[in-house]
């Protein structure tokens, strides 16, 4: 049975966080169709806010404190990606886009991502449209056609409301699916690692 990660990025602000809140049901669905399809599944979640002074730190000195390059090297060493923004003035938070603004800009490069948004108003879902699926475009991973927006109204109750309910699931599925397609994610490249070995490094011969 394969081990497949799935890392989810919440970039909510609030806590508790309606964001997070849609975070985690995207990746419940997606983990219970991959397990539905033999495979483990680790998640890793990674709270941006969390990270938010150190992001800031690696924009300004181009280095990530470890607490940060872990969590870069877990989105980049994942099977797909669940990234949730708070839409803020029509578009992604600042964190969600810094964040994602000093990862490897090839660690994303045939990742499958789900992407999904929360917000005050159902008017602003198609920000998940114009400004998130391009962005992802240009970092060249695969969405999944269903991105997935919850505005106030569909947690009435506490929980999602059956339309919500109906998205997480599709969604879910469609991560499931592309990540199902690909061999295991082999990591991050350690720029350390040897090329040559030791051997031929020290020059011996062994004739
Ligand atoms: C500065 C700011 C700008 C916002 N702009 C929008 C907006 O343009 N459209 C919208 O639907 N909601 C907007 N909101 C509401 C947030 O999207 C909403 O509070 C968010 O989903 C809460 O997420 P959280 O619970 O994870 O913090 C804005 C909130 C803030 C603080």
């Amino acid at each position: 049975m394969s081990t497949r990660t799935l890392a989810v990025v919440s970039a909510g602000l609030s806590q508790p966080s309606s964001t997070r809140l849609l975070a985690d049901q995207l990746a419940a669905a997606a983990r219970d169709e991959l397990v539905r399809r033999g495979a483990q599944v680790e998640l890793r979640v990674i709270e941006l806010r969390d990270h938010a002074h150190d992001v800031v730190n690696h924009l300004l000195t181009g280095f990530p404190p470890a607490p940060l390059r872990e969590a870069l090297d877990a989105v980049a060493a994942a099977d797909g990606v669940v990234a949730v923004t708070p839409i803020f003035n029509a578009s992604y938070n600042g964190l969600y886009k810094s964040f994602f603004d000093v990862l490897d800009d090839r660690a994303l490069v045939d990742k499958p991502v789900l992407i999904g948004a929360t917000g005050g108003t159902a008017r602003h879902s198609l920000a998940l449209e114009h400004a998130v699926r391009p962005m992802f475009a240009y970092l060249r991973a695969v969405v999944v056609p269903t991105a997935v927006f919850a505005a106030g109204e569909d947690w009435s109750g506490g929980g999602p409301d059956g339309a919500l309910r109906g998205r997480v699931l599709r969604a879910g599925a469609e991560l499931a699916d592309q990540v199902d397609r690909r061999p295991p994610a082999t990591g991050p490249a350690d720029p350390f690692a040897l090329t040559t070995d030791f051997a031929q490094l020290l020059g011996r011969r062994d004739d």
